[in-house]
């Protein structure tokens, strides 16, 4: 059964996903007017301000952590050290040095330690990788992120850390590589110290490179992935309802006769099919198939840890 800890914003659709899934045995929060709400939603679920009695309870074999970021490791490692799989909110921590601590943990005692990666079980990303890994791009060469918006501006979190975890660990994802440079560059236009808009670049061991725009002081509301690969080009768009990916057959080639002069190729554009599936669901069916010991749990937690070291070396280089 699975215990869920915060119960702010976002707890509150992890525990519903885990009810419905039929494991939900004890919900956590230290706020006394939340548990008295979530007590009521859910009679059957034990409701405590004690995150120690999670990790005493011998029914809980796995614990959900969504509470603030920087009690994430602290809180992951107390879960860990008790014997309990850990489902831990994006980001799980916020250092190299943290991270790679809670994944030495979980190896160590064989748990589970799963990173909150959403955007992980959207069925596009998931699209986007299956094109990928098939061959159909060719070789991929760039991969860009666009998450702007004149959206909620945050005074507690940067840009890099509230946008860009997502873009981040789908572009991770999606070339299963380390970046050996990460670069970050913006500015704190409206909350001194707190970057509201961030470019950064990234470059991989293969040469392939990424780039992300992430700004919540902009005209444009995307939610945009663009992989560029030599043979077609691929978008995932999620403003879009019904056109998710839109794949293009468009290259650059070499006739043989032409002296080696690149000329372009516009072929069709198409759009796949993408299931509609909540990606909540997918991710909470996953932390449940993983303590039951389907997939691969350590592949999991160093995906997650390759997510925070990349973002520790952009907040270097953003403050550097
Ligand atoms: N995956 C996503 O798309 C997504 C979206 C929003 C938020 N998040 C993540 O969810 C996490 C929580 O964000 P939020 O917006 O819900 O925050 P929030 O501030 O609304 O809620 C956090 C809750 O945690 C509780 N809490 C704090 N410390 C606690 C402790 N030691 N024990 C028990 N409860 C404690 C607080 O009382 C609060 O109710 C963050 O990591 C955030 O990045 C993820």
């Amino acid at each position: 059964m699975i215990g869920v800890t915060g119960l702010g914003y976002w707890g509150p659709n992890l525990a519903r996903n885990f009810a419905e899934l039929g494991a939900l045995s004890h919900l956590c929060d230290l706020d006394p007017k939340l548990r008295e709400t979530f007590a009521a939603r859910y009679p059957s679920a034990r409701v405590t301000d004690s995150f120690a009695e999670l990790l005493a309870a011998d029914d809980v074999r796995g614990i959900v952590i969504a509470t603030p970021v920087p009690t994430h490791y602290a809180l992951a490692k107390q879960a860990l050290e008790a014997g309990k799989h850990v489902l831990v909110e994006k980001p799980p921590a916020m250092k190299a040095q943290e991270i790679d601590e809670l994944v030495a943990l979980a190896a160590e005692r064989d748990l589970v330690l799963m990173p909150g990666h959403l955007l992980l079980y959207h069925p596009a990303v998931r699209k986007l990788k299956e094109l990928i890994d098939a061959g159909e791009l060719g070789d991929v060469l760039c991969v860009y992120g666009n998450r702007q918006n004149l959206g909620i501006v945050r005074t507690n979190e940067n840009a890099l850390w509230s946008l860009g975890v997502h873009d981040l660990s789908v572009i991770l994802y999606l070339l299963d590589e380390e970046p050996d440079t990460a670069v970050a560059h913006g500015r704190d236009f409206l909350t001194e110290g707190v970057e509201d808009v961030v470019f950064c670049y990234l470059r991989f061991p293969s040469g392939k490179i990424a780039h992300m725009h992430l700004s919540w002081l902009d005209p444009h509301k995307m939610r945009k992935m663009t992989v560029v690969g030599r043979e077609k080009m691929v978008v995932f768009d999620d403003m879009e309802l019904e056109r998710k990916v839109t794949v293009y057959e468009k290259a650059p080639w070499k006739r043989a006769e032409s002296y080696g002069e690149w000329q372009t190729r516009s072929g069709d554009i198409y759009i796949p099919k993408i299931a509609t599936d909540e990606p909540l669901k997918l991710e909470c069916q996953e932390f449940l198939r993983l303590i039951d010991g389907e997939g691969d749990r350590r592949k999991v937690a160093e995906d997650g840890a390759r997510v925070v070291r990349a973002l520790d070396k952009l907040t270097e280089s953003l403050h550097g």
